[in-house]
């Protein structure tokens, strides 16, 4: 609690319009327990390498993607931003940092990467060195509602399946607005509400996964245009996640043992229920996902 409690003090001494406590407090211990980590990671590299050898990103791709569509998702997101080798671009709650090594390897880039969980972010930092992506990818332990970066800094900034956990949509639109140069490209995706969803489901999408509040599609598009954002795009993603997020959660109860090894077997229930509860609204049509870009 207490590493949560400074955490907490931390990120609120340099926000702007710090996140609401519950937010932040629930974000945090809900990513320190999530199946995708650090060292499931380098245990899924491990069986299939075997130890000892040197590792390359590449070896790392198939485990430390924590979003819906892999890197073919990543590489139409670089796409629409913008990215080129000389780009500077910016990965807005960048959890492991798998999109940012991947965009590095990728396209030649330079990339920070940003995260809010003190965990993820020093394990994304970890992953980077272990590949030799250091000189590429830098990871900032920070809260993307308040990045810590000059205005116009970047030429392209990403995110993927993390906004849904900032109730600021309005805050974060505008630090990813202003620390991209004009002309420079936003291009996220993220969960997104239907017309059925119920307040009740909202709420437990809240309290059980961290989801603080969830947009629309035209929602998004308009929370961009009142950010300053021009050609904005947005495309309705659910039909494509249906199948992704099934087998996600046939991922999830293939990581039985481990997550009960490392977080106890009462922890791995909740979550494969609130996983089933998440990937039902999907499957009924009340939840789904949307890819979004514009020019700052
Ligand atoms: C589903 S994960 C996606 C990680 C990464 N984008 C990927 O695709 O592999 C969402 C991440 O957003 C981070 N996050 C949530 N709220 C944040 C905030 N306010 N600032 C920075 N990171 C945040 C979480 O800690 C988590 O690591």
């Amino acid at each position: 609690m207490w590493e949560t409690f400074s955490v907490y003090h931390s990120v609120r001494r340099a926000a702007r319009r710090p996140l609401p406590y519950d937010d932040i407090v629930s974000v945090i211990e809900f990513y320190d327990r999530h199946p995708i980590n650090e060292a499931q990671v380098l245990a899924a590299v491990a069986r299939r390498r075997g130890s000892g050898t040197s590792l390359r990103a590449s070896d790392l791709f198939d485990f430390d993607q924590d979003h819906y569509g892999g890197l073919a998702a990543v590489e139409t997101l670089a796409r629409r931003a913008g990215v080129a080798p000389a780009a500077r671009v910016l990965d807005v709650c960048a959890g492991l940092g798998g999109p940012a090594r991947f965009l590095a390897y990728r396209f030649g880039c330079r990339v920070a990467a940003v995260e809010l969980n003190s965990g993820r972010a020093a394990g994304a930092a970890r992953l980077t060195r272990l590949v030799g992506l250091d000189r590429h990818v830098v990871v900032a332990r920070a809260d993307a509602t308040a990045l810590p970066f000059a205005r116009a800094r970047f030429d392209a900034c990403l995110s993927q399946e993390a906004f849904l956990h900032i109730a600021d949509k309005a805050t974060v639109l505008g630090e990813c607005r202003r620390v991209l140069r004009p002309g420079g490209r936003l291009a996220f995706t993220d969960w997104i509400a239907r017309p059925r969803l119920g307040d009740l489901e909202r709420q437990r999408l809240r309290e059980w996964m961290a989801a603080t509040t969830l947009q629309t599609i035209d929602g998004y598009r308009a929370l961009l245009g009142r950010a300053g954002f021009t050609t904005v795009r947005a495309e309705d993603l659910s039909d494509e996640w249906r199948p992704i997020l099934r087998s996600r959660r046939e991922m999830y109860r293939a990581l039985r043992d481990e997550t009960i090894a490392r977080f106890g077997e009462p922890w791995y229930h909740d979550y494969q229920q609130v996983y089933g509860f998440f990937v039902g609204l999907v499957e009924d049509g009340k939840l789904g996902g949307g890819r979004f870009s514009g020019t700052a």
